[in-house]
């Protein structure tokens, strides 16, 4: 096993509000890695720290080995960093196949040449990127709403088109922001199997905030429990559902 992501100490401010308070964990090669606390304990901005939507005063977020720190969005994600929002952000009038591919096109590099020899290599380019798109909505099984507008579907198929798009970047790592919040019961377990695929079939590290306790206690590897900012327990799901400090802070009443 091998580190893939550290971050290290991070403090975020906003004006007079500390939303992260020097705060670190680090994500292994192959881990579910799940965060967890009550609205605005500082989940997303965590998400948006490593992203670099967000840049913290304090600390440093590395990834393979080197730090991100004020590389642009859009180069973490071509680094191999992708995510998924708490609400839903994807091209609602497109269909579930242009929404994946533009996930793929984030991975194309501009080319200077021009004229035959390029809209060779574009082609082809395409039609790989189609044919990896066809394999992710097979994996997601959404072949039957792959020519719809995303507009139109069940939201829990949203949901499953947005982590297709994160997919379709080829990510080393995914960072999903509440995956089953709003879903019923069977769109939750799907959710489940798919993040569970995801992690066996596909070896893709993932950090997931969720509020969904049962969730993550079922299927995360470890989970870091945050509270106001501050990071206030960290180990396998066992040992922070019996840590007396997070009891205290606010699960006692789910898990007792
Ligand atoms: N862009 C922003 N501007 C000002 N305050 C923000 C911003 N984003 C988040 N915050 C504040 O930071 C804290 C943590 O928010 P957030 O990371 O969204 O929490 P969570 O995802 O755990 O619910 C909250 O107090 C929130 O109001
Ligand atoms: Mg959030």
């Amino acid at each position: 096993m091998s580190t893939l992501l550290e971050v290290e100490n991070i403090t975020l401010r906003f004006g007079g509000v500390t939303a992260i308070n020097d705060v670190s964990f680090s994500v292994e090669d192959h881990e579910l890695f799940a965060i967890i606390g009550p609205n605005g304990a500082g989940k997303t901005s965590i998400f948006n720290t490593i992203s670099q939507v967000y840049r913290p005063q304090e600390g440093d977020i590395r990834f393979e080995g080197s730090s991100i720190m004020g590389t642009r969005p859009d180069h973490v994600a071509e680094m191999g960093i992708a995510r998924t929002f708490q609400n839903i952000e994807l091209f609602p009038q497109m269909t579930v196949i242009d929404n994946l591919l533009t996930g793929r096109h984030i991975r194309m590099k501009g080319s200077v040449f021009s004229g035959a020899l390029w809209w060779g290599k574009a082609k082809r380019e395409e039609m790989e990127n189609r044919r990896k798109v066809e394999d992710i909505i097979d994996f997601l099984e959404i072949e039957q709403w792959r020519k719809y507008p995303v507009a139109l579907l069940p939201y829990g198929i949203q949901k499953r088109v947005e982590l297709g798009r994160a997919l379709a970047m080829d990510p080393k790592i995914l960072l999903l922001d509440e995956p089953v919040a709003g879903m019923n019961l069977e769109e939750t377990e799907d959710m489940a199997r798919f993040i569970l695929d995801i992690k066996r079939e596909l070896d893709i590290a993932m950090v997931m905030v969720e509020h969904d306790m049962g969730l993550v206690m079922d299927i995360a590897d470890r989970v870091m429990v945050l509270d106001f900012g501050q990071r206030i327990a960290l180990g396998t799901p066992d040992e922070v559902q019996k840590n007396p400090d997070v009891i205290a802070a606010y699960l006692g009443s789910e898990f007792a």
